[in-house]
């Protein structure tokens, strides 16, 4: 009989320095999250032992991108950094025109008040915090096209990030193409839970949008994780390399918005690209306004150049593997103890189903948030609410009431080891074991812009 040899996602490195954490006691920890009025946000990272949180700006860095950072040329015009960057976008990502900035929301920002005019509307693959903000404070109302499959955190669709071409086309009907600057598009969609697009739905999507004369602009911070799941997933794409998937990927759109904080492997910077003339020439002067000189976009010389590299790193086939290889190790330890999570299993995290986890809770009395709180006092493993709280509200003041009340687990690259996965899972199974006893949140204070960032709460009963 032949021996089937498992073909393990092991990393494509070794450590050569690491950060010491503090190890906290619950009762320290039930204070730290008192304090921080039950909101993850709010702690001190001191206080935490696994950090969750987010995939944004959390990366380790590579030796040869800590190198790159001695290379910085700090110029404040015409940085040789800026001019590798610029390089690096157009060979791997094939966009011709660059803008840096200091991370994705000042792309969004500039872009959005570019393209978006008073009455526009902008249909995409699920929204994002603030990439709908800015299209809504440019004057904008976003308008979610994403597959209804998305919204259902137990349908194990392979492309939960496609977009529904029926949805789309009611919208250009209703509003006419002329009031749609553009299709907004995100590459392994955030809040499904780190969802891909496929590359037959972008197609598709691409000619509906020439026939109509509609530009698409893609959210591409995470087109890498989206690349690997098109190689692994995708009739026709597996002896494809990660770099022409994404290179492929980014064909089909007219510009882009990234957070280079993320696939891209630095701790902060983004840029805004796009192929037309115009938007740039208009875009290259907004950036003067609000990030600095359209050669540096508010970054440091070397935050261009550990980004060029990272851009490099992040389309190795062997790194991405190892990347979404531990993601899945840990969903499938989660789905294991029978904890309910988003499937099939994301990019950048574990996503929680919160009123799965907690029925007994309504989704006033915030479930995500209020299990984000308990697996931080349980273990000191920091997580984030991705459900009503981070919705927030309509422009007429009525709350969102999205379907998905989700608990993010995103994991950081390059950053925790596999042991690290399983205490993180049996602390969730702790806390799951006792689901029935827990009692849910009340809101105690609300920053109108992106609630969950700085809201508090109060425990209930
Ligand atoms: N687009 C997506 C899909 C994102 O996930 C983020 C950030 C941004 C845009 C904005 O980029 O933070 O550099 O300004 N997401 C982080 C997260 C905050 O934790 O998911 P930014």
């Amino acid at each position: 009989m032949k021996t089937q040899i498992k073909k393990s996602w092991a990393e494509p490195y070794k450590m050569k320095m690491v950060e010491l954490l503090k190890m906290t006691t619950r009762t320290q920890r039930l204070k730290a999250i008192k304090d921080a009025g039950y909101n993850t946000f709010l702690l001190k990272s001191a206080d935490v032992y696994i950090d969750l949180l987010t995939d944004s700006g959390t990366s380790a860095m590579s030796d040869r991108q800590w190198a790159g950072m001695m290379v910085g040329d700090e110029a404040y015009a015409g940085s040789s950094n800026f001019f590798h960057l610029e390089e690096t976008i157009r060979k791997y990502y094939g966009y011709k025109y660059i803008i840096p900035t200091h991370q994705g929301r000042g792309a969004e920002n500039i872009l959005s008040k570019v393209l978006i005019k008073k009455g526009n509307v902008i249909p995409g693959n699920m929204y994002f915090t603030t990439t709908r903000l800015h299209q809504e404070l440019a004057g904008g109302t976003f308008t979610d096209i994403i597959i209804d499959e998305a919204h259902d955190p137990l349908n194990s669709h392979p492309f939960k990030g496609n977009v529904d071409l029926d949805k789309l086309d009611k919208v250009v009907k209703k509003y006419g193409a002329k009031r749609i600057p553009y299709v907004s598009i995100a590459t392994n969609v955030n809040m499904a839970g780190g969802q891909p697009i496929s590359m037959k739905n972008l197609k598709e999507l691409r000619a509906y949008a020439k026939k109509n004369g509609i530009r698409i602009i893609h959210d591409m911070t995470r087109v890498a994780e989206n690349a690997y799941f098109i190689q692994q997933r995708e009739k026709g794409y597996k002896d494809k390399s990660i770099a022409q998937i994404v290179k492929e990927i980014c064909s089909q759109t007219d510009g882009a918005t990234m957070s280079a904080k993320k696939d891209a492997l630095v701790n902060i910077g983004g840029f805004l690209a796009t192929n037309e003339w115009d938007v740039y020439e208009d875009a290259r002067n907004l950036v003067v306004v609000y990030e600095g000189l359209h050669t540096y976009g508010g970054l440091a010389g070397r935050d261009m150049e550990a980004m060029s590299i990272g851009i490099v790193e992040s389309l190795d086939d062997f790194h991405q593997q190892a990347r979404v290889g531990q993601v899945e190790y840990l969903g499938n330890k989660m789905l294991d103890y029978g904890i309910p999570i988003v499937k099939p299993i994301g990019g950048h995290g574990i996503f929680v189903d919160a009123k799965a986890f907690l029925p007994h809770l309504t989704q006033d009395q915030y479930p995500a948030q209020t299990l984000a709180a308990e697996i931080y006092i349980d273990s000191g493993v920091r997580t984030m609410e991705r459900g009503i709280v981070s919705a927030g509200r309509k422009a007429n003041g009525e709350n969102y009431y999205p379907k998905l009340e989700l608990v993010r687990f995103t994991i950081p690259r390059r950053v925790y080891t596999q042991a690290h996965m399983d205490v993180i899972a049996e602390s969730t199974y702790n806390v799951f074991k006792k689901r029935h006893k827990i009692k849910g949140l009340k809101m105690a204070y609300e920053p109108k812009y992106l609630r969950f960032f700085q809201a508090r709460f109060d425990k209930l009963g």
